[in-house]
């Protein structure tokens, strides 16, 4: 790999004063900013939201801050991968600014103050990852404060993170517009996520089928089943065909409040979280009946 010089590089903030300085500038000279924020290991999911900010706005920023507050103490907060170099180089050309603050700048001696969600922030996630939407939240939101964003980009990947985030903005009046942003996947079905590095080769193959039991529920859905407890059945049986997986949740719920359904008679998504050698990954699809 070449050096990266200075010129080819986004600009690189680091501080709160730094993003703060930067965003007055753009917002003096009347630039729409648009937000990013990521936890880098960035892949073409990321890079669709940031291709999509540079679109619709004037100036983008991205930040990339593994957020220690969003993982459990099992969790895999220290070897989640840390690509600062690979991450620059990838924003090269698409980004204008980068935000990478360190823990002592976010969380300083005497932090104390959290953002607590509930409603869509309470099943699923919520339930086997208790404290994580608090620290997402909390994140978040201090980031919107930094960054004072007009537009943020969030992948539906992560479809209850967003829903969570657009509670948070309604509640607390914050004066963002949320952009959802389809999930980017391989060409086999696989979800992006910077999580599939864990998987050795044959977890790898084991999990496409995540994509592939969303796509026997949106196939039920569209020859007329309307059962959820059928639907829900038929992707568990795709799931535990894979070798090696274990379903944490296969659930069917409505796409505001993240509530089990019953009948799919409006659109309902079909939320998966599976533990694959011990990597846990999740995917979702919007299973839409015909009317
Ligand atoms: O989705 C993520 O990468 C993180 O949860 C986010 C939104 C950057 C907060 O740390």
């Amino acid at each position: 790999m070449s050096p990266l010089s200075a010129d080819d590089l986004p600009l690189l903030l680091n501080t709160v004063n730094e993003v703060r300085a930067w965003t007055a500038e753009a917002k003096r000279r009347g630039e729409r900013i648009g937000f990013v924020p990521t936890m880098g290991a960035l892949h073409e999911g990321h890079l669709s939201l940031v291709r999509a900010s540079r679109a619709q706005c004037d100036r983008t920023v991205v930040s990339i801050y593994v957020n220690p507050s969003q993982f459990a103490p099992h969790e895999d907060f220290g070897r989640y991968p840390r690509t600062l170099e690979s991450d620059l180089r990838q924003l090269a050309d698409v980004a204008e600014a980068v935000f990478v603050p360190n823990d002592a700048e976010i969380y300083p001696p005497g932090f104390a103050t959290w953002v607590e969600p509930f409603g869509p922030a309470e099943p699923l996630e919520g339930e086997r990852r208790p404290g994580h939407f608090r620290g997402v939240a909390t994140i978040v939101l201090k980031l919107f404060q930094i960054v004072a964003p007009d537009v943020a980009y969030f992948g539906q990947k992560d479809f209850q993170q967003l829903r969570v985030i657009e509670q948070m903005r309604d509640d607390f009046h914050l004066p963002v517009e949320i952009r959802r942003c389809p999930i980017v996947r391989e060409p086999d079905g696989l979800a992006m996520s910077s999580r599939n590095r864990y998987l050795s080769a044959e977890g790898r193959r084991s999990a496409t089928v995540l994509f592939r039991a969303l796509e026997t529920a949106a196939h039920l859905v569209s020859q007329g089943e309307r059962s959820a407890a059928a639907i829900e059945a038929a992707v568990r049986a795709v799931l535990l065909s894979a070798a090696g997986a274990e379903i944490d949740y296969a659930a069917l719920v409505d796409p505001l409040h993240l509530r089990p359904v019953e009948r799919i008679v409006a659109p309902t998504l079909c939320a998966l979280a599976v533990r694959i050698e011990n990597t846990r990954l999740i995917d979702n699809m919007l299973l839409e009946p015909p009317n």
